[in-house]
């Protein structure tokens, strides 16, 4: 190589994360599944393995199928979003989740992984501080280093205590300073499958709005509360907050790269301005889809209802998953899932390392699950059952595997 590189790619290439490591395998796996003993069970990542309803494949094929529309597809639209989508989001949003909201509210992104950088663009300055909560969702700190090329603060809010979920609100007040600038939550949580009470996220936002922080609430994986849903996603936005609305989990349409988020509209203008050096726009077939899915009563009425059903389906799966974990092997302590995709579990009984136990029963067992350490908190596992929902006897195969693995470590 001629040229140099930054020290931020120089950060990323150092520091890979384990859950890299682990898919190497599952690549290598994929292409010569001979050299392996058993077939590998799958529960590392968060890819939902049921397909998105036919409603968006229908409308999918329509876009293709007239010119016109392929035509307008193709090309640029505003950056902020498409008029026509965020209106469909503010019924959307009503119509599925009880909340009101304006469109002035809306922005639209490619993903919120995208979206979320951009908001990280217009709220840090070098020097500033964010506050992820540990454990928390492993993309967070590499992205809050590479946006602000490494020179944010980050400090972690811990949210479990001695295997049980516990965020204590005094804590994070003690952790803010001048300097701090933005909080992001998740509810449901990734790795923890835990949702914030009522009482917790509104004592979050009245500090935001008093030490005038930022407050970022992913909820990525709303759709899939196990229970009733917190009463903060259907009641309006609060000053401070900013919810970032992934389509990618609850529309199952995760390469299509569709978000939005809801925010301040003077926050919104200086996160267009952002976007405007870095995409342009947002996927406009992505938007011209959904929209037109929106738009249609009976539509959204499949959604809704896929929504109910599907809710239901993870909910069993990730109960049941919680059980026979807690019941096939001792000493683990899983946390009770209240949503989302994940069960995750203290395996430092066994081993202090995570990545070990990762590589062991990845390399001998050829279960793929994802280490703590990644989530930043060492000891910890995180087993994923949305990418076998349509097969959930993998989980209880894979728990055999890991019961035989964690036997002869004792
Ligand atoms: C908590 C959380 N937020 C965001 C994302 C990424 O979402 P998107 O596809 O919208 O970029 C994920 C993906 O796993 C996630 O777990």
């Amino acid at each position: 190589m001629r040229g140099r590189i930054s020290r931020t790619a120089r950060y990323a290439l150092e520091n890979p994360s384990a859950i890299r490591e682990i898919m190497t395998v599952v690549t290598d796996y994929k292409l010569h599944p001979e050299k392996y003993p058993r077939k590998l069970l799958y529960l590392g990542g968060g890819w939902p393995q049921d397909p998105a309803p036919e409603v968006v494949r229908e409308e999918f094929l329509k876009l293709g199928g007239d010119k016109e529309l392929f035509r307008e597809a193709c090309r640029y639209g505003p950056t902020r979003g498409e008029p026509e989508f965020m209106e469909s989001v503010t019924v959307y949003e009503r119509e599925i989740f009880g909340r009101k909201v304006a469109t002035e509210e809306v922005i639209v992104g490619l993903g919120s992984t995208e979206l979320t950088a951009a908001f990280m663009l217009a709220t840090l300055d070098s020097g500033s501080e964010v506050i992820l909560t540990r454990p928390g969702y492993l993309n967070y700190e590499r992205q809050i280093l590479v946006e602000t090329l490494m020179s944010a603060k980050i400090k972690r809010w811990d949210i479990i205590k001695d295997r049980e979920f516990a965020p204590n609100t005094d804590e994070l007040q003690d952790l803010i300073t001048s300097d701090t600038r933005l909080i992001i939550l998740t509810a449901p949580g990734n790795p923890d499958g835990q949702i914030f009470s009522e009482e917790t996220l509104e004592a979050v936002s009245d500090i935001a709005e008093d030490k005038g922080v930022w407050v970022m609430v992913d909820v990525a994986y709303r759709a899939f509360c196990f229970e009733k849903e917190p009463k903060y996603y259907s009641r309006p936005r609060r000053e401070n907050e900013i919810w970032m609305c992934s389509l990618s989990k609850e529309l199952r349409i995760l390469g299509w790269r569709l978000a939005y988020a809801l925010a301040d509209p003077e926050l919104i203008n200086a996160v267009v301005t952002v976007e405007q050096a870095r995409t342009l726009c947002p996927s406009r077939p992505a938007q011209m889809i959904v929209s037109r899915i929106i738009g249609d009563k009976d539509k959204l009425k499949v959604i809704k209802d896929f929504y109910d059903r599907g809710k239901k389906r993870y909910a069993e799966v990730g109960l049941k998953t919680y059980n026979a974990l807690k019941e096939e092997i001792p000493n683990i302590y899983p946390l009770k899932p209240m949503g989302g995709f994940y069960v995750f579990f203290d395996a430092s009984n066994y081993s202090p390392s995570s990545r070990k136990v990762c590589n062991d029963l990845l390399n001998k067992w050829q279960v793929a699950l994802a280490p703590g350490l990644d989530f930043g908190m060492e000891g910890w596992i995180r087993l994923s059952f949305a990418p076998v929902i349509e097969t959930p006897e993998v989980v209880f195969e894979a728990i055999q595997r890991m019961k035989e693995y964690f036997k002869s470590l004792k």
